[in-house]
C-alpha cells in the first residue's frame, strides 16, 4: 500500500515542509460520493437542498482532512434545521443526512431518532426529564429528528412542560454536539417564530435547508419513480390523466406533495388489482405491471369529492 494522506500527515507534522492531501482519496475512502449520487438518482427536484448537502459533505471532508494534518479543527455545529410543508422530504432527507454524516466519521452511528413533542414532554410533573433523557439516550450517536419542534414551546402557557425538554435539549446540543446532531423540523413560519423566541435553539443551528413545495412536473416524475421502485408503470394515457389529477389536488384540503401522490398511487393499485380480479381473465406481465387510465379516472378528486382516505393532514 502507498503512503496515504495520513501517513504524510504525521511524517510531516513538526516539521516545517509543506504537506498535501489527496482530496479525491478522501473523498473515495468515505464512500460519500456513493451516498450523494444515490440522492440525486432518487430524490427528484429540491436542488437547493442538495447543494447544501454537498456543501457541508465538503466542509466535513475538509475539516477532517485539516485534523490529520495537525491543523486547527473548527468542529462544525451541524444541528439543522428543515422546514417546509407536509410531504416535501423532510425525513426521507434527514435519513440521508444521518447516512452522510455516519460515513464521514460525526456520528458514531448513523441512526435517526423520529420524535415528537409527545415522545419528549410527560403529562405529569417529574416526568418531562426523564422522557427527554431517554429519547436522548437512544439517539446518541446518531440524528435525533424533532418533527414540528415548535409544538415543544407553548408561550401562553408558562408552566408548560416543554420548557423543562428545551432546556434539557440545549444543554446536550452544546455539550454532546460531536456525538448527537438534532435537526428541528417543520412548517418555515411556524419555525421562525419558534426560532424567535427561543434564541437559544437558534444559535445551536447552523443549517437552515427550506424545502420548497413540488411543481406538478416534479411530482409528475416522483409518480414515475415511485411506481418504478414498485415494478409497476403508468399507461401513455394514464399518465396524462394523472398530471391533471396532481394540478386538481394541489388546490383541495390536506395536499401533501409527494406523499398525496404516494395516497393516489396505493389507490390506484387497488383499483387496478380490482380491475384485474372482475375481468376473470387470464392476465400477462404487461396487465399487473400497468396502471391503466381508468385506475386514476376513478379517483374522487374527479368527481367533486376529496381523494383522502379521511381527515387529517394527508399523513396516512
Ligand atoms: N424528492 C423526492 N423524490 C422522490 N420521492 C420523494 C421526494 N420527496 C419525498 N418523496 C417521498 O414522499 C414521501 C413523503 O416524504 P417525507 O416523509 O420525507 O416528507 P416530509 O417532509 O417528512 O413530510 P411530513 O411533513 O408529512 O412528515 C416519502 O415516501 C418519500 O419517499
Ligand atoms: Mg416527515
Amino acid at each position: 500500500m502507498s503512503a496515504s494522506a495520513e501517513d504524510r500527515a504525521e511524517t510531516a507534522s513538526g516539521s516545517s515542509e509543506p504537506v498535501s492531501v489527496d482530496l479525491g482519496e478522501e473523498l473515495r475512502a468515505s464512500n460519500i460520493q456513493e451516498v450523494l449520487d444515490k440522492l440525486d438518482r432518487e430524490l427528484i427536484g429540491l436542488k437547493p437542498v442538495k447543494t447544501r448537502i454537498r456543501e457541508t459533505a465538503a466542509l466535513l471532508l475538509v475539516d477532517r482532512v485539516r485534523k490529520k494534518l495537525n491543523m486547527t479543527s473548527f468542529s462544525p455545529t451541524l444541528h439543522m434545521s428543515f422546514t417546509g410543508n407536509p410531504g416535501t422530504g423532510k425525513t426521507t432527507v434527514a435519513l440521508r443526512m444521518a447516512e452522510i454524516l455516519h460515513r464521514l466519521g460525526y456520528i458514531r452511528e448513523g441512526h435517526l431518532v423520529s420524535v415528537t413533542r409527545d415522545d419528549l414532554v410527560g403529562q405529569y410533573i417529574g416526568h418531562t426529564a426523564p422522557k427527554t433523557r431517554e429519547v436522548i439516550k437512544k439517539a446518541m450517536g446518531g440524528v435525533l429528528f424533532i418533527d414540528e419542534a415548535y409544538y415543544l414551546y407553548k408561550p401562553d402557557n408558562e408552566r408548560d412542560y416543554g420548557q423543562e425538554s428545551i432546556e434539557i435539549l440545549l444543554q446536550v446540543m452544546e455539550n454532546n454536539r460531536d456525538d448527537l446532531v438534532v435537526i428541528l423540523a417543520g412548517y418555515k413560519d411556524r419555525m421562525d417564530q419558534f426560532f424567535h423566541s427561543n434564541p437559544g435553539f437558534r444559535s445551536r443551528v447552523a443549517h437552515h435547508l427550506d424545502f420548497p413545495d413540488y411543481s406538478n412536473d416534479e411530482l409528475l416524475q416522483i409518480s414515475d419513480l415511485m411506481l418504478e421502485t414498485q415494478n409497476y408503470r403508468l399507461s401513455d394515457g394514464a399518465r396524462t390523466v394523472l398530471a391533471t389529477y396532481i394540478e386538481a389536488r394541489r388546490h383541495q384540503p390536506h395536499f401533501a406533495n409527494a406523499r398525496s401522490l404516494r395516497n393516489a398511487l396505493d389507490r390506484a393499485r387497488l383499483r387496478q388489482a380490482n380491475r384485474l380480479f372482475e375481468s376473470g381473465r387470464k392476465v400477462t406481465v404487461n396487465d399487473l405491471m400497468t396502471i391503466e387510465t381508468e385506475d386514476i379516472t376513478a379517483s374522487r378528486v374527479f368527481s367533486g369529492g376529496l381523494d383522502s382516505t379521511g381527515p387529517g393532514n394527508g399523513r396516512p
